[in-house]
């Protein structure tokens, strides 16, 4: 079977879904459309992570009871994610009973493993992070992520002996059994796994807003943990829900993907906890960069926060997907900018992809009546199609997903070039309608090229222009035979036409 599993994190219900939790979400979604589009089965897993102190708190903040609380903003995640077209296979929230039941098996197991034991706890915890310091990690005695004075607990807890996997974490990170995508990160990691590493505590005494760990109900499982586990919980890993589980199947995760904030958890704790388990460990964890807003840290006392409801009324949906995926390099920091957001709306979107589909319909009207014959794909077509695939392809294997529109637009330039060239108006006048036909014909390929290959990034638009062309129901046929055979077929000859794709932007 080829398959495919990506998750994304699964996010903190403090805060509304903005741009940051946007950027993750859309990435897996434009990834995993690719992969379902090759015909694997996939199965894309997000949610929400609903325990903790932070959780606990932001619920008194609003005068809600936790659970309420999380309803509440677990609902705006789905909302947020069904407006931006995002298709993921299971939503998982750290509050499902399904989930705590896993969370507790998995608990268990690795007490029944010895490779839980009790201790004191004495340091620093960051609740923003939900993290346990060290000073190393502070700067100025402040949590670099959020600025704030880290809280001082001491209590007994339970401990996971996370030190006894450090050796064969690192061997594994290091041979690439557990890839780290960028190779910057894992040199970081790898790195930081040569100094000495503790055991973690992953208990906590007096927070009742937790799962119950199942071998001490005084206690309760550490937020981190709980979320991790989301892992396996999402795809029934236990036969818990569906007794067997249909997804089980999907494991080990070909793709974590997150945020570089969090990937000391997913690429060092994550894999100790699932050796313990004996569980084979995820392939692939690709950690992209954090962005800026307008130069500036995005952050709610800056009022600078972006959400994706602003995008969405500016550009829609199609295109607010293309360009949070096409601003920056996936692996590094980058920045956002609704000013340049909008020039490349208007250079990439409106006047080349846009605008040369508008041309060639409209001219394909004028001149045949939306009756067009298809001809043999001239040379140089094939040519560029071809160039452009194997780019995309390449692109899409090593995650540098921010190149695939400029792909693309390298191939609608090309054909709105070749309309500069081959005058078509002239052709006309000239009566050459063989020639005319040709042309038309080939810039039909370019569009229909193109098209399918904006599919993953604009689903919506992409189907609609495809839709013009009168063939709807075999899309994955299609995509698989210009990706793998670099073979583009039009066999309908009667066009429709279309609205607007992209109106220009002041
Ligand atoms: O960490 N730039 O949840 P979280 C880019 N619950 N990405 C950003 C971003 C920014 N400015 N801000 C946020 C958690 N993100 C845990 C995860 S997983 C088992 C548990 C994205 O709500 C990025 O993906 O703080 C980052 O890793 C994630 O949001 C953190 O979301
Ligand atoms: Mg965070």
């Amino acid at each position: 079977m080829k398959k495919f599993y990506l998750t994304t994190p699964i996010y903190y219900v403090n805060d509304e879904p903005h741009i940051g939790h946007t950027y993750t979400t859309t990435i897996a979604d434009v990834i995993h459309r690719y992969y379902k589009s090759l015909g694997y089965e996939t199965f894309f897993l997000t949610g929400t992570d609903e325990h903790g102190t932070k959780i606990n708190e932001a619920a008194k903040k609003n005068s809600l009871n936790p659970k309420q609380y999380c309803d509440m903003i677990a609902e705006k995640f789905k909302l947020t994610w069904q407006q931006l077209g995002i298709k993921y296979s299971n939503f998982i929230r750290t509050t499902d009973e399904y989930h705590k039941d896993t969370v507790q098996l998995v608990l268990q197991k690795i007490y029944d493993k010895k490779d839980i034991y009790k201790s004191n706890y004495e340091g620093l915890y960051c609740i923003n992070c939900e993290k346990f310091m060290s000073e190393e990690e502070l700067v100025d005695g402040l949590c670099i992520y959020h600025n704030t004075k880290p809280l001082f607990y001491k209590e007994e807890n339970y401990f996971f002996r996370l030190s006894k996997y450090k050796d064969i974490i690192f061997e594994k990170i290091k041979n690439d059994e557990i890839q780290i995508i960028p190779d910057t990160r894992k040199n970081e990691i790898l790195g930081k796994l040569q100094l000495p590493l503790e055991d973690i505590s992953i208990s906590r005494k007096n927070l009742k807003w937790a799962i119950s760990l199942p071998f001490d109900n005084e206690q309760t499982v550490y937020v981190w943990i709980d979320a991790l586990i989301n892992y396996l919980s999402g795809i029934d890993f236990f036969d818990i829900k569906f007794k067997p589980s249909i997804y089980k199947k999907f494991w080990p995760c070909d793709l974590h993907l997150i945020g570089k904030d969090i990937l000391w958890f997913h690429s060092v704790i994550w894999p100790a906890i699932l050796l313990s388990l004996e569980i084979d460990l995820p392939k692939k964890i690709l950690a992209h960069g954090f962005f800026t807003v307008e130069g500036k840290k995005m952050s709610k006392t800056l009022c600078n926060v972006i959400r994706p409801k602003q995008l969405i009324e500016l550009f829609g949906v199609d295109a607010t997907r293309m360009l949070i995926l096409s601003t920056f390099p996936l692996g590094t920091d980058g920045n956002f900018s609704l000013s340049e957001m909008k020039e490349k709306y208007n250079q990439d979107l409106a006047d080349n992809y846009g605008n040369l589909v508008l041309r060639t319909f409209s001219m394909i009207q004028k001149y045949f009546y939306n009756d067009i014959k298809i001809k043999k794909i001239s040379y140089k077509i094939k040519e560029k199609i071809l160039e452009c695939v194997k780019n995309y392809k390449f692109q899409f294997e090593n995650f540098e997903l921010h190149k695939l529109s400029e792909t693309i637009l390298s191939l609608t330039s090309f054909a709105n070039k070749y309309i500069q060239q081959k005058t078509p108006w002239i052709l006309a006048k000239e009566k050459k309608v063989e020639e005319l036909n040709q042309v038309l014909s080939d810039l039909l390929f370019c569009i229909k090229s193109a098209t399918l290959l904006f599919y993953p990034i604009m689903p919506n638009v992409s189907l609609e222009v495809l839709k013009s062309f009168g063939e709807t129901n075999n899309f994955e046929k299609e995509f698989v035979s210009l990706i793998e055979n670099y073979e583009v077929n039009i066999t309908k000859e009667k066009i429709s036409s279309l609205d607007i794709l992209f109106k220009k932007l002041q």
